[in-house]
């Protein structure tokens, strides 16, 4: 069958490759879940590793098939699957155990190990291909109501886990109760979590550097948050009319932004950075200012990555909830179709020239 691949270290190697079908045995203890591929998502991270500036084939592989943002219909099940049958829609977490204790708990996406293991990212083939098989222990299963939105599945599990985390070590006060929230760009990522933050309560603040009326602008408007752009309101002045933010979600890409959004940040607040930047820029940060101003405040910043079951199954939940409170929004974020896995080129080309394409995500198969 075929799949979508790369020489990792090699850039620009995107092709094609044909590589064996999968079955439900190759699991050991019968968990086996066969996966027909009927759509995958890509993004940034699969820009980088075709790039060459991220990621790594699996051992005895020279190719890494590429994908993370799967989405199908269950085909065939194993002798000891529960809660999974043919015809399911269902995605897949990404991330899989290593050896840590972290890992043994399910918490897979908290290794305290250096090496990880990603399917489609390092060390794993991915989903970009006709079939997978996993254990039915990573296969998610998606609401048949909820299959329009397809490939947001992967996405919208690390913004769920990037929330989810600052308001687990916001339990160090003993009462928190944010109200402003600041989201650092307007991708997929920054859109879901605006959708989550809302979901919440909060106060939801997108920043973007194009001016409205944009999609992505609209999209956030459609959530009933505010979008501002930082070309017409820089951050300061924002700042000036809200207040400093309690919490802060970073899903540029840009790790200046990153760092500038630490001036943003009130009193006993959260940064948390999502973003996977694969390159070796340096900026300069006023160091001092930044310093003081975080330890008189009593700030944190938190590193997010990856996403567990939990996250997969909350951010589904948020999903459903969205189609109820905000109808028709989300699906707007599904911007740029290609068809087939022959047409890895076109794939790859709007991934790194369309500067209008939200997401980008490969028709594999029609239902
Ligand atoms: C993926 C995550 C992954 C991260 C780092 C992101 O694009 O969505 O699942 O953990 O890259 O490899
Ligand atoms: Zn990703």
């Amino acid at each position: 069958m075929k799949a979508i691949a790369v020489y990792p270290g090699k850039p620009n190697s995107v092709h094609l490759e044909d590589i064996p079908k999968p079955s439900v045995g190759d699991v050991a203890g019968g968990t086996g879940v066969l996966v027909r591929v009927l759509k995958v998502g890509v993004d940034a991270t699969d820009r980088e590793i075709n790039d060459a500036l991220y990621g790594n084939s699996p051992p005895g592989f020279e190719y890494l098939v590429l994908g993370h943002e799967s989405f199908g219909v269950v085909e065939e099940v194993g002798p000891h699957v529960r809660n999974l049958k043919p015809g399911d829609y269902v995605t897949a977490t990404v991330r899989r155990p290593g050896g840590s204790i972290y890992d043994q708990i399910g918490t897979y996406d908290m290794t305290s190990e250096e090496t990880y293991y990603e399917r489609g990212i390092n060390l794993l083939h991915g989903y970009l291909t006709e079939y997978f098989v996993d254990s039915s222990d990573y296969i998610v299963r998606v609401p048949p109501g909820l299959k329009h939105l397809h490939v947001l599945m992967e996405p919208i599990s690390c913004a769920a886990k990037a929330v989810h985390q600052a308001f687990e070590v916001q339990r160090r006060m003993k009462v928190w109760r944010p109200r402003t929230a600041y989201v650092l760009g307007a991708g997929q990522i920054g859109l879901l979590a605006t959708l989550i933050l809302k979901l919440r309560g909060l106060d939801v603040y997108t920043l973007a550097r194009s001016q409205a009326p944009t999609r992505n602008s609209e999209i956030v408007e459609g959530l009933e948050a505010t979008y501002v752009s930082t070309t017409e309101t820089p951050i300061e002045s924002l700042i000036a009319k809200t207040g400093k933010a309690d919490l802060i979600i970073d899903a540029t890409g840009s790790s200046a932004m990153a760092f500038g959004a630490m001036k943003a940040l009130g009193h006993n607040g959260v940064l948390v950075w999502t973003s996977i930047t694969g390159g070796k820029k340096n900026v300069e940060v006023p160091s001092d200012e930044i310093n003081i101003d975080w330890v008189l405040g009593n700030k944190l910043l938190l590193g997010s990555v990856n996403a567990n079951r939990e996250h997969f199954e909350s951010g589904i939940k948020d999903l459903a909830l969205g189609e109820v409170m905000y109808p028709h929004v989300v699906e707007k974020i599904l911007t740029n179709p290609v068809d087939g896995i022959d047409n890895y080129a076109e794939m790859m080309r709007l991934l790194v020239e369309e500067k209008t394409a939200l997401k980008v995500y490969v028709n594999v198969a029609d239902e």
